[in-house]
């Protein structure tokens, strides 16, 4: 009897020195030599200090029925699962090994990503994913694609409910890349990893075309010109210090609240320097950012898709501690006109807030919609109304405020009074109305214009009797739909108030399976 016990705490401490030899220095080596960290140094730097639990550490891969290639034997079959705390709170993880069979995803390997999934959402808290994957496990073929579709089955069914955020840190190609683009947010590292559905090799032999794997799919192409990538940065270590910032925003699911700072030293700007950030002049451009961060507490933002559509500002931010998600033409790009790209980033955005109980804030300056062939033939009707119908739908707080211009659908589609904004407010430089001075004056006096002794003096007047009359807040204003004209300064204090005036919003909606949104 005693020698069964030593037996079998023999083969206990075998299988825990087998499972510990397999993650020695030397292999961790291989990812370092090309500015990599291993599975498990990744896992370190996200999770509080010894509170991260592995489960399944010691499931094998399933043996082949056929002589194609091999399965190596090895304890987690290329994935590590578990949950533990990141700063103080739960969350769920799966990272990926790309020192066994290049982090290929087999049947085990995605039963265990499965298992992970399922119980994040039972519990209710985030899902992180840390990719570093040659993709679907060839040797192991169809069993692996039905494991992918899996784990976006699983994507889909937490869409909305539980934050989900992958981190690519190594290569994810082919279908691979579709769990990542099921989720809430990419973030990805310059340099080491990348995302494409066909790699350099297929482009090559289809189109003849160079291309190298930074160019075609890395971070920056992601995160600027695609928009699939939501974050890059330089190194992996910063790349998870800004999965942990952006987690600090985010309720763990859609039945919570986001949390709360209970700090005492909050320190807004000088509420004053808003009264003089926008210039005088309404087509000199200026830095949305400056006035963003004279409004929220001081250094909360934490802009999400800054380089793609910077013509739209996204991100989310602290209001007298209390997150909130920020939405905002950016007039020194593109004189903050809204296009396609752009109204996808928002209407993405404004979705993410609602289904995350995070109030919204527009801060509008905005010309109108981008006009030329371009973007009409790509379709900026269809991608605008994503926007319209997002803010529409969306029933958390929303609140507007007009700093300049406020012109024609795109003054509708930035949460206008009529659209669904809870409070809409405007600065007195405002300018609300169907359209610019310019524009209104040639459609409505081309004949007078025409026939003038005068012309250039004529349209001087009527463009100036236009700004008077019509581009102003005060029309809108005695219609109710802006609330109230309000001075700069004074902007953070009311917008402090109406929130808390709004924090027990609720909205009843009319029963239905779901809407169509404009896709
Ligand atoms: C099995 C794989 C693998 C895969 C890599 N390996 N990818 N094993 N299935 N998909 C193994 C290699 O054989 C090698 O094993 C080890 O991982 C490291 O790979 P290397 O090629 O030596 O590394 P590297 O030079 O860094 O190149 C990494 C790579 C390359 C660019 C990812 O391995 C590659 O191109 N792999 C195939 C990518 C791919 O086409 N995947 C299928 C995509 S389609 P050894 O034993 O030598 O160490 C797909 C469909 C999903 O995923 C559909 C979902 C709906």
């Amino acid at each position: 009897m005693e020698q069964d016990k030593r037996k079998a705490f023999r083969r206990f401490i075998d299988r825990q020195e087998a499972f510990i030899a397999q993650n020695s220095a030397e292999r961790a080596l291989k990812q370092h030599e090309k500015g990599k960290l291993t599975a498990r140094e990744r896992l370190d730097l996200l999770f509080d200090e010894d509170s991260f639990t592995e489960i399944d550490a010691y499931v094998v891969p399933e043996g082949l029925s056929h002589g194609f290639g091999k399965v190596k034997r090895s304890f987690g079959d290329g994935v590590i699962i578990g949950h533990g705390k990141v700063n103080g709170r739960l969350v769920f993880c799966y990272a990926q090994d790309f020192l066994v069979m290049g982090g290929s995803l087999g049947t085990v390997h995605a039963a265990k990503i499965d298992k992970i999934q399922k119980m994040a959402l039972k519990m209710g808290a985030p899902i992180i994913g840390l990719i570093d994957s040659g993709g679907a496990r060839i040797q192991e073929g169809v069993g692996s694609l039905a494991g992918y579709a899996r784990i976006f089955r699983n994507n889909i069914k937490a869409s909305g409910v539980i934050p989900q955020i992958s981190v690519i840190m190594g290569p994810a190609a082919g279908g691979a890349v579709y769990s990542p683009a099921l989720t809430d947010f990419i973030f990805m590292t310059r340099q080491t990893s990348y995302m494409f559905v066909t790699g350099p090799d297929v482009v090559k032999e289809v189109l003849n075309e160079d291309v190298t794997f930074e160019e075609l799919g890395g971070a920056d192409v992601h995160a600027s010109k695609s928009g699939v990538a939501h974050f890059a940065y330089d190194d992996e270590e910063n790349t998870i210090l800004g999965v942990k910032k952006l987690l600090s925003f985010l309720p763990s699911n859609n039945l919570e609240n986001p949390p709360i700072l209970n700090r005492q030293d909050i320190i807004p700007e000088n509420s004053d320097n808003l009264r003089l950030l926008v210039p005088d002049d309404p087509n000199k451009p200026y830095d949305m950012v400056d006035v963003i961060s004279h409004i929220i507490d001081k250094n909360s933002f934490f802009e999400i898709s800054e380089n793609f559509a910077p013509n739209i500002i996204t991100g989310l931010a602290r209001l007298d501690q209390k997150v909130i998600g920020i939405l905002a033409n950016q007039p020194k790009v593109m004189a903050g006109t809204i296009d396609i790209d752009s109204s996808d980033k928002g209407a993405r955005f404004v979705r993410f807030c609602d289904a995350f109980n995070i109030p919204i804030l527009v801060l509008e300056d905005v010309p109108g919609f981008l006009p030329g062939v371009n973007q009409e033939h790509a379709g900026i009707i269809r991608h605008g109304a994503k926007l319209l119908f997002a803010f529409a739908e969306a029933s958390v707080p929303k609140i507007t405020l007009i700093l300049r211009k406020a012109y024609g659908g795109a003054y509708i589609v930035m949460n206008s009074k009529n659209l669904g904004g809870d409070f809409n407010f405007a600065w007195p430089m405002a300018e609300v109305a169907v359209m610019g001075p310019e524009g209104a004056v040639k459609i409505i006096y081309r004949k007078e214009l025409a026939e003038a002794e005068d012309p250039v003096k004529l349209k001087k007047e009527l463009v100036e009797k236009y700004r008077e009359e019509v581009a102003n807040p005060y029309i809108a204003d005695e219609k109710g739909y802006i609330d109230e004209v309000i001075d700069p300064a004074d902007s953070r204090e009311k917008l402090i108030t109406v929130y808390d005036a709004l924090k027990n919003k609720h909205v009843e909606r009319q029963p239905k399976k779901h809407g169509n949104i404009p896709l």
